[in-house]
């Protein structure tokens, strides 16, 4: 019995005297472990007879759910010690100032946009915006593609539920702007909007979601050759090159007539495609850069004006695929990686802001 009080009050001490987790373990070990001295005890219990246990098992009991208890107790406390003196030593101090400068940058996308934005304030157009969930006459009925035109089918379409007989859908094209410029703002109109657009499509030249810009003149006397005009000003102000060369081919948009596609030339410099000179030069060529025409009368009578007395030009392009020639990039899919090694890659730096006088591109 006396002996059995002693080992409680020795193990007790120990342990209460324990101070590290790994110390502690290892009284564990030695008291409650497969050989320890308390586990020796109860096997002690198992040969006795029953009378026998009765007497001498309480106090072997007592002594184990004691040694328990005084190690878990223990080991809470070293817990708590390790966790204080963590917290001591990690203080932060919010009020010294940051290790590394910012590190991301304004994404090339919304740089070409501020650039257009730039370009075109100097030649007075405004920026308009319109939503990207459209319902379906701003999207193509006033652009004069009627339910059954076969564009519908070609723009791979994200349609949502119907409601209400409300068609709604993801805008396939910054397009619908015009129709909602038109119809809230009285002529002359000079604007464009740039803005996300969604189509069904995905590969190295195709995401579901890319962007557009749109351009809309609404005026009267407005011909071609303000239109012509317009996109190589426009164009060399972008590439910052005066030998931009436009090939005008005739093409169809359902709200365009006529309508025009609009190529830049391309020469090869030192083994490298850059954008400028002829494209009909040895080594050279077209790449298609905007789709654009004189906006079709009907589309002007949709948005309730007279299209006796107003005409326009309007004008699309893609902006991802603008930066891609600007930059020299080549996969569409990395401008929505959010990789910072890509940004730096390209040179892009945190602080970069577009500014005609310092040059668009500096
Ligand atoms: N909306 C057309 C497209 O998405 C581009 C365009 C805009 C063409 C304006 C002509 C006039 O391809």
């Amino acid at each position: 019995m006396t002996e059995i009080s002693a080992l409680k009050a020795g193990l007790i001490a120990d342990i209460e005297a324990a101070d590290t987790l790994e110390a502690l373990d290892a009284l564990r070990v030695g008291a409650l472990g497969k050989s320890g001295v308390v586990t020796g005890l109860l096997k002690t219990l198992g040969p006795m007879s029953p009378q026998e246990r009765l007497e001498k098992g309480p106090p072997i009991q007592d002594l184990r759910e004691s040694v328990t208890a005084a190690l878990a107790d223990r080991k809470a406390a070293l817990e708590q010690a390790v966790l204080d003196a963590r917290l001591a030593s990690e203080k932060i101090d919010m009020t010294l100032p940051a290790e590394a400068g910012p590190q991301g940058s304004v994404h090339p996308v919304s740089q070409v946009m501020d650039e257009l934005a730039e370009i075109f304030a100097d030649l007075g157009f405004s920026v308009a915006s319109g939503p990207e969930i459209e319902d379906d006459w701003h999207n193509f009925t006033a652009l004069n593609i009627p339910e059954t035109h076969p564009a519908r089918a070609m723009h791979d379409t994200f349609y949502f539920p119907d409601e209400d007989g409300q068609k709604m859908l993801l805008r396939t094209h910054t397009s619908p702007v015009q129709i909602r410029t038109m119809m809230q703002t009285p002529p002359p109109i000079r604007i464009i909007a740039p803005g996300r657009v969604y189509r069904s499509d995905s590969d190295a030249t195709h995401t579901p979601m890319f962007h557009q810009i749109e351009g809309l003149v609404i005026d009267k006397g407005i011909t071609l050759g303000h239109l012509k005009w317009t996109l190589e000003t426009f164009l060399k102000a972008f590439f910052e090159r005066e030998d931009i060369v436009l090939r005008l081919r005739p093409s169809y948009f359902p709200f365009t007539e006529p309508s025009v596609e609009v190529d830049v030339g391309y020469t090869l410099t030192n083994g490298q495609r850059v954008i400028g000179g002829d494209g009909d030069a040895a080594g050279g060529g077209w790449l298609e850069v905007l789709g654009s025409g004189m906006v079709n009368r009907r589309v002007i009578e949709a948005c309730g004006l007279d299209p006796d007395e107003w005409q326009g030009f309007a004008f699309g392009t893609g902006v991802d695929r603008l930066a891609m020639l600007k930059y020299g990039m080549n996969d569409l899919r990395a401008f929505f990686d959010g990789d910072l090694r890509w940004l730096k890659h390209y040179g892009f730096s945190a602080l970069d802001v577009p500014t005609l006088s310092g040059g668009v591109g500096a």
